[in-house]
């Protein structure tokens, strides 16, 4: 698909994967929308890319809708990514017998489930309303899982089954647009230096990069935008998750 000229809505752009990957559309031509709640580095990102911004939460679907038709008026809107996570660390039975708490549960699926679907079905919806381009294509969707869908660690069972279920629509949402030319693939990072994992301290940094199968460092996020604009090209790409991780396996902790 030719990227120069259209418009894209990046949710999480302001910050790590989801900051590279407004960078690296921007770098192709595109027009791209930023739709983040850290209204500072929004802000900053959309001004960095020449883009715009908007300032909201994917939780609400008024707020996604919002974010949807500026990044529909900024040019014609052909990619969406959804980049906005967050994570929770917790075991089934805490230190002191207690159950995993049902809200933190909720509160991740909300942002990273519902978060994805509200922004993803109401994309889809502008950008059926497209012209078609060749072979009747009209547009692509790139959705966040992370390597913990598949391999799940001990204190990730909120996180993981968030991930699972981004795996997990990939195919029938795939299908389901397949009817109005718009592809849907999710991309499925290992251990990414963004600014989450930039807090940690030096030494446990180095750990996390050498745990790594090759090469042994953690993900440079310019990757994940490389690989957003190769999947936005490459139109035969769909309804596939792809793990971009340097082949690491994550141990049970
Ligand atoms: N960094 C990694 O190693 C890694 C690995 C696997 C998967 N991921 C996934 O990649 C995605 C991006 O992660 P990142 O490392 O860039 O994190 P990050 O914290 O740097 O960026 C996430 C962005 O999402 C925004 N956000 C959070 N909740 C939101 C909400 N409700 N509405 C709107 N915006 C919201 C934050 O403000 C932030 O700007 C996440 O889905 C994360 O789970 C990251």
């Amino acid at each position: 698909m030719e990227l120069k000229g259209s418009s894209a809505l990046v949710t999480g752009g302001a910050s790590g994967l989801g900051a590279a990957t407004a960078r690296a559309l921007a770098a192709e031509g595109v027009h791209v929308t930023v739709f983040d709640l850290n209204e500072d580095g929004a802000k900053s990102v959309a001004g960095e890319v020449g883009g715009d911004y908007v300032v909201g939460d994917v939780t609400d679907p008024g707020q996604c809708q919002r974010a949807v038709d500026q990044a529909a008026s900024g040019g014609t809107l052909r990619i969406t990514v959804n980049c906005a996570g967050i994570g929770w660390v917790g075991r089934m039975i805490d230190r002191q017998g207690a159950p995993h708490p049902l809200e933190p549960f909720e509160s991740v699926q909300r942002v990273n489930v519902f978060g994805t679907f509200n922004v993803m079905s109401k994309a889809a919806v502008a950008i059926a309303k497209t012209e078609p381009l060749e072979h009747a294509e009209r547009g692509v969707i790139v959705n966040t899982a992370s390597v913990a869908a598949y391999d799940g660690q001990i204190g990730q069972l909120a996180y993981s089954a968030s991930k699972g279920a981004i795996v997990g629509m990939t195919l029938p949402a795939a299908r389901d647009l397949s009817v109005v030319g718009i592809r849907v693939m999710a991309i499925a990072p290992g251990l990414f230096d963004t600014p989450l994992l930039g807090m940690l301290p030096e030494a446990a940094f180095h750990a996390l990069g050498a745990s790594v199968l090759f090469p042994k460092v953690l993900g440079d996020p310019t990757r994940y935008g490389q690989l957003v604009v190769h999947i936005a090209r490459n139109s035969y790409l769909n309804a596939e998750v792809i793990r971009l991780d340097g082949g690491i396996r994550m141990p049970p902790k």
